[in-house]
């Protein structure tokens, strides 16, 4: 592993601040080699030329002119010879600083790159247990941030979508987020019935419920919750039964989380399970009708260093102990004549952060801090 980092000089940090030096770049990241990154385009070719004479692969994801030899544009020679100078390094090999430009005009015949993104998706989709303990923090910040602004909304210090965002995003970096995983949805009333509603910008108001579906990034991994409180602190009847429904299909889904699933099967039975709920509610829907106008997204994905991580990792693949998942179904209720009137513009989603445990095991919940049961959202001290 050989790592290229910039080389500070003096008066760069005093301007700047520091940067991770040579030594750290070795305790740190436990690399083989470290180099200023003045040093790339022309490693680069010899590494191209060495891969083409021993007919090895080389996979690469990165713009097209890095493989054109003018990725730095300085002259590599002159600017690598005096980044090694300053840093006092030793080349890795005695002459290699010396034939830097005969390499980089080195002619080399490689067959295309191939692409490395993806076998790099199948490692991270895995979590390592070093890995899952971040998460473990990350998702207990969110959480204990999402009981703190029920907390503030209830008690009515947060009157707006806007406060109630700010609020959280303080929670979350009050507890050593770096701030928002991602850009918050904060949708009071219908708002919550457009999936991707951002504005957050509106008034709260008494009676009525708020999405939200936000998350810190702690220690570069994402967290992803979706809760849905009464502003006063208190469902009505209509959104109680709706809640309720909702949250029998998320926890029912959890339940059924193993390394003999997928997320898309998964998600096609969360559909079934809340048409089940749904029409005990008085809907007249089929499986149908419920993934095309009332619950349609899927049920979850693969949760990491981003919020969508691994993407190129299909849903249809057997879950694995150590993936984390997102666990999200939601109903969306419309004012169409189609559905009961007492739902119209009632939007509820539940989501939360789950490890994919041994078989046989219980999986694990990375968000219970933030409330979820009717009884936690209700009676939260
Ligand atoms: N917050 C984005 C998602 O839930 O997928
Ligand atoms: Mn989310
Ligand atoms: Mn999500």
């Amino acid at each position: 592993m050989t790592l290229f980092i910039e080389y500070r000089a003096a008066h760069e940090i005093r301007w700047s601040g520091p940067a991770t030096g040579p030594d750290a770049a070795r305790t740190v990241f436990g690399t083989d080699t470290v180099m200023p990154n003045t040093q790339f385009a022309a490693y680069f070719d010899q590494l191209k030329a060495d891969l083409a004479s021993s007919h090895r692969p080389l996979y690469l994801d990165s713009p097209a002119e890095l493989l054109s030899s003018q990725y730095h544009p300085l002259s590599p020679v002159a600017a690598a010879a005096a980044a090694v100078s300053e840093a006092g390094m030793t080349p890795p090999s005695g002459s290699w600083s010396a034939g830097l430009a005969k390499l980089t005009r080195a002619k080399t015949s490689n067959a295309p790159p191939r692409p490395l993104s993806h076998l790099i998706q199948q490692l991270r989709a895995v979590k390592s247990p070093a890995e899952i303990a971040v998460m473990a923090r990350s998702g207990a910040n969110s959480g204990a941030a999402f009981a703190d602004s029920l907390r503030a909304m209830r008690d009515r210090n947060l009157v707006s979508e806007h406060m109630l965002s700010a609020h959280l995003e303080f929670g979350f970096r009050m507890r050593g987020s770096k701030g928002n995983a991602y850009v918050p949805v904060v949708a009071g009333g219908p708002n919550a019935c457009i999936l991707h509603y951002v504005n957050n910008d509106m008034p709260l108001r008494q009676g009525e419920t708020v999405l939200i579906d936000a998350g810190g990034q702690y220690g570069h991994y994402a967290s992803d919750i979706s809760r849905t409180y009464p502003i006063s602190g208190k469902f009505s009847p209509a959104q109680r039964e709706l809640y309720q429904a909702v949250l029998n299909v998320q926890q029912e889904s959890i339940r059924l989380i193993s390394t003999n699933t997928s997320l898309d099967h998964l998600h096609y039975h969360s559909i079934s399970l809340m048409t089940e709920e749904l029409r005990k509610l008085g809907f007249d829907v089929t499986d149908t009708d419920v993934s095309r106008d009332l619950y349609f997204h899927h049920l979850g994905h693969y949760l990491g260093l981003d919020v969508h991580d691994t993407p190129t990792v299909s849903r249809a693949r057997k879950l694995r102990e150590g993936m984390v998942i997102t666990i999200e179904p939601g109903v969306y209720v419309s004012r169409d004549p189609r559905w009961p009137s007492r739902f119209h513009n009632i939007g509820i989603r539940i989501e939360d952060n789950v490890v994919v445990t041994a078989p046989g095991e219980a999986s694990r919940v990375l968000t219970s801090g933030a409330p979820k049961t009717i009884d936690e959202i209700e009676q939260l001290p």
